[in-house]
């Protein structure tokens, strides 16, 4: 039996710091404790984390226009390197076909070519009785959480088929989440802007505004309300919809709350950026002005976001962002960040005094593990638990560049951000898998079949 062993660092437990050995055996945490190794890995001056779980990701996806820049193949092998084990992507039922098909077209992309583990969310785009009928099995094959739309004509579900798919999913004991976006409103802002000849990104975020999102989470949650279903809510990115949630759960309603790093950090000034480079921003929600971002970060730090995942969506600036070069309308949506999530949200938040690392690890470990159904073998450094370990370096002071990052896709949304941290090592299922950025062991991603949602 090989013994690993991770010596001197700083364990992040959910209520503290442990300073001792973790004992990795078989790819499990078998304890805490000084024994003989076969493999000592010295932590010294470092952060011990749970394997951080991203659980928003679009990989290898056919937008009908175009697909995605990042294919399981390149976009685990970012993750890995950047300190994520497990990534739950969005399969994505087509219209007219069955979550089935939808399934076993992602196992096929991923399975075998996948450098951390995976799981697949479900997203439902065209509900029936067939469909209705396939939950069981989705449940059996570890799928035991849900998205749907409410904006994107080729995606949105209306509110009746959500109200019956709430119902539906929560007595499987599955989770829903929603994108919330007015869809019928941001078309015709969309159309406004156009036929007035506002074709530059600078008219993406304004065909987007702060009440778009707001309206719709206050529907998702009252649809929720009246279908008795727990909810998460993606990406939120106001301060309007973060107080509509909050309402919600003061009157006892369970709301999850997603948010990821673009609107964490960055302002609605990058829409004004010469060359079309407002392109490269582009993603629904839009990013937000600077008091959006300061509510969001508030609410980090009152404890009132669950999760911080990334929605990574990558489209290259070159070839598919200017897909939308005389419409803005056309540029793809979506940006990366599937790499730099963990760096990011350390120097943003945790070097800056918001929140502490135990903080972090319930967001971007610990709560994505428990509401998707991996927790305890995920989200938590524990005996019995999985050896997914992040080992974070607080003393690193560095910058962000397209130029030696792993995500295919020609730019950054974070070029030049200045971290404070670096992912000095990552054990992935009891093997040290990546260090300092390189990736040693690819393509040894396992999926994950989940359990119930904890919530
Ligand atoms: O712009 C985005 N976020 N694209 C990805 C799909 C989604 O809405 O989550
Ligand atoms: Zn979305
Ligand atoms: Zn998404």
């Amino acid at each position: 039996k090989m013994i690993t062993v991770i010596k001197n660092g700083a364990i992040v437990l959910p209520d503290g710091f442990l300073r001792d050995d973790i004992i990795i055996e078989d790819g499990k945490i078998t304890g805490f404790g000084s024994v003989p190794a076969d493999l000592e890995y010295d932590a010294s001056g470092c952060l011990i984390f749970p394997g951080f779980i991203d659980a928003h990701t679009h990989l290898q996806m056919d937008t009908g226009s175009t697909v995605t820049a990042d294919s399981f193949e390149t976009g685990t092998r970012a993750a890995l390197a950047g300190g994520t084990t497990t990534i739950i992507d969005f399969a994505t039922q087509d219209k007219g076909g069955t979550l089935c098909e939808a399934l076993a077209a992602w196992h096929s992309r991923a399975d075998g070519s996948s450098s951390c583990n995976y799981g697949f969310h479900m997203a439902i785009v065209d509900w029936n009785d067939r469909v209705k009928g396939e939950l069981p099995l989705m449940t059996k094959s570890g799928v035991t959480s849900y998205k749907v739309y409410m904006a994107y004509d080729a995606l949105r579900v209306s509110d009746a088929e959500i109200f019956d798919i709430l119902k539906s999913v929560s007595e499987q004991g599955g989770i829903v989440g929603a994108h919330c976006e007015n869809g019928d409103i941001v078309n015709c802002l969309v159309k406004q802007n156009l036929a007035k000849g506002n074709t530059s990104p600078t008219f993406h975020p304004l065909s987007r505004p702060d009440y778009v999102e707001e309206e719709a989470i206050d529907r998702y949650i009252s649809i929720a309300k009246a279908a008795d279903s727990p909810v998460n809510i993606v990406h939120l990115s106001t301060k309007k919809g973060y107080e509509r949630i909050m309402k919600a759960r003061k009157e006892g309603q369970k709301v999850f709350i997603e948010t990821c790093p673009q609107y964490l950090t960055l302002t609605d000034e990058v829409y004004e950026l010469p060359d079309f480079e407002g392109a490269k921003f582009v993603c629904s929600p839009p990013i937000r002005k600077s008091n959006e971002k300061k509510a969001l970060l508030k609410a980090v730090q009152n404890g009132d976001i669950d999760m911080v995942s990334t929605d990574h969506c990558s489209f290259n600036f070159h070839g598919q962002k200017d897909l939308g070069i005389n419409d803005f309308s056309g540029i793809p949506n979506g940006l990366p960040g599937i790499e730099h999530r963990p760096v990011i949200f350390y120097s943003a938040c945790v070097n800056s005094g918001i929140c502490s690392p135990m903080d972090m690890a319930r967001m971007l470990s610990e709560n994505p593990a428990r509401l998707f159904g991996m927790y305890p073998e995920k989200g938590v450094i524990l005996p019995g638990s999985d050896a997914d370990i992040t080992i974070i370096d607080t003393n690193a002071v560095r910058t962000i560049s397209a130029s030696n990052q792993e995500q295919n896709v020609d730019y950054s949304p974070w070029e030049g951000y200045e971290l404070t941290c670096s992912i000095k090592a990552v054990f992935l299922n009891g093997v040290l898998s990546a260090e300092n950025g390189r990736i040693l062991v690819p393509n040894s991603g396992r999926y994950i079949p989940r359990k119930r949602s904890m919530h």
